[in-house]
């Protein structure tokens, strides 16, 4: 931590916590709230200073920006960003500014699918993704998590078993959530490269999120997929995870891919909405000034992860818990407990909402997500509530 500014994770109160009117505490009245994926902190104080600033200075009127469909300052800091962190060239011209990560999802798989269209999707899932392959009434075709061999420690996915199925049914878009969530899995360079030779070989449209990119935790470095698919990817980004800042509704797609830059050019100008002044206002200052606090709180988060392996394995050691590689998210296996298909029920009455693990999808039949991004006092109450009869 030595030469970083002192910023606070630990002092974070549930006394505190309780007087927000978010989602995340609000509908968790009873309860610790570990469920939705926003972090218990204050954003990062470059973000709010910028804010402030934005609303001393007086205009929320239209900006005067290149367009106010979508080329706010915010594009720049990303592409900026892009080159500098991920070492992924891009040029502005090739991305488009929108409200929020499952839109651009959603908008992609209607402008570029037709129904009955497979859709490969890494599974358990964020469960918006199989809400948006169903609402476009496309084929979920399953890439399912196995541990690794032996090991607790890692995920692993088939892609010969992926291919073979690909050969008897063909898909039309890779649907990537990288890193993974739930599972807190990052592909790495050689999982990416199979993922790249697959969409070439079976012609898939690869659409990534990559929204908790800049939670990967050390020694691993995110890598974009679009780096090994430059033609055929949309990359999404968005502030909104790595620094907390989910209800100001902002994203950034990259079209690699010309076809489905072009197929969502061509929808009426106004469908799609504008961007709003005070969420690019906060994209811009966290990817320009926002990364002494994202180091910081990285770091913290990496601890929380480990803390959480040895106070599960005190008080609950029969979950298994595989520590994400990034996120914040923890994927809990309570199978062994036989709390049924929804251990998340459970867990509320004895008084912490966690995520239910049916959401994910049936693999996600007996477990549960826990979001660690609170401080090491309230995770430790969390899992001695949970443990608690
Ligand atoms: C993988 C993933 N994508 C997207 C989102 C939500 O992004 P947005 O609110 O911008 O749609 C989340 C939120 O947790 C997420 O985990």
């Amino acid at each position: 931590m030595s030469g970083l500014p002192p910023f606070d994770f630990e002092t974070v109160s549930t006394e505190w916590l309780r007087t927000k009117p978010g989602a995340k505490w609000h509908r968790a009245p009873d309860a610790i709230a570990a469920w939705v994926a926003d972090m218990d902190f204050l954003p990062a104080p470059a973000i709010s200073n910028a804010l402030t600033g934005a609303i001393a200075a007086g205009d929320l009127g239209y900006p005067d920006w290149r367009s106010i469909i979508g080329d706010s300052p915010a594009t720049d800091a990303f592409v900026a960003r892009c080159a500098s962190r991920y070492g992924w060239h891009i040029a502005a011209a090739d991305t488009r500014e929108f409200n929020d990560v499952v839109q651009v999802i959603q908008v992609l798989l209607h402008t570029c699918t037709s129904p009955g269209d497979g859709v490969v999707v890494h599974t358990p899932s964020y469960p918006p993704f199989l809400h948006s392959v169903a609402a476009s009434k496309l084929r979920l075709v399953p890439v399912p998590a196995e541990r690794a061999a032996g090991s607790a420690a890692r995920w692993e996915f088939d892609y010969d078993a992926l291919d073979a199925t690909l050969l008897a049914e063909p898909a039309r878009v890779l649907l990537l959530c990288h890193p993974h969530n739930p599972t807190g899995h990052v592909f790495g360079d050689a999982e990416l490269r199979r993922i790249a030779e697959l969409a070439e070989r079976h012609d898939l449209l690869i659409i990534s999120d990559e929204i908790h990119a800049d939670l990967t935790f050390p020694s691993l470095v995110h890598r974009p997929v679009a780096l090994f698919a430059p033609d055929r990817t949309v990359t999404i980004h968005a502030a909104s995870k790595a620094f907390n800042l989910a209800g100001l509704r902002y994203a950034i797609a990259h079209f690699g891919s010309q076809g489905a830059k072009k197929a969502v050019a061509d929808l009426p100008a106004h469908m799609l909405g504008a961007t709003n002044v005070m969420a690019a206002v906060a994209a811009e200052a966290a990817w320009r000034d926002g990364d002494e606090w994202l180091t910081a709180v990285v770091a913290h988060l990496d601890r929380q992860r480990t803390l959480l392996s040895s106070l599960l394995a005190q008080h609950l050691p029969d979950i298994v818990y595989t520590p994400p590689a990034a996120t914040y998210l923890a994927w809990l296996d309570c199978r062994a407990l036989l709390l049924g298909d929804d251990p998340s029920a459970h867990f509320l009455e004895s008084g912490v909402r966690l995520s239910e693990g049916p959401n994910f999808g049936s693999e996600g039949n007996g477990f549960a997500r826990l979001n660690f991004a609170t401080s090491s006092t309230i995770l430790g109450e969390i899992v001695q509530r949970m443990a608690t009869p």
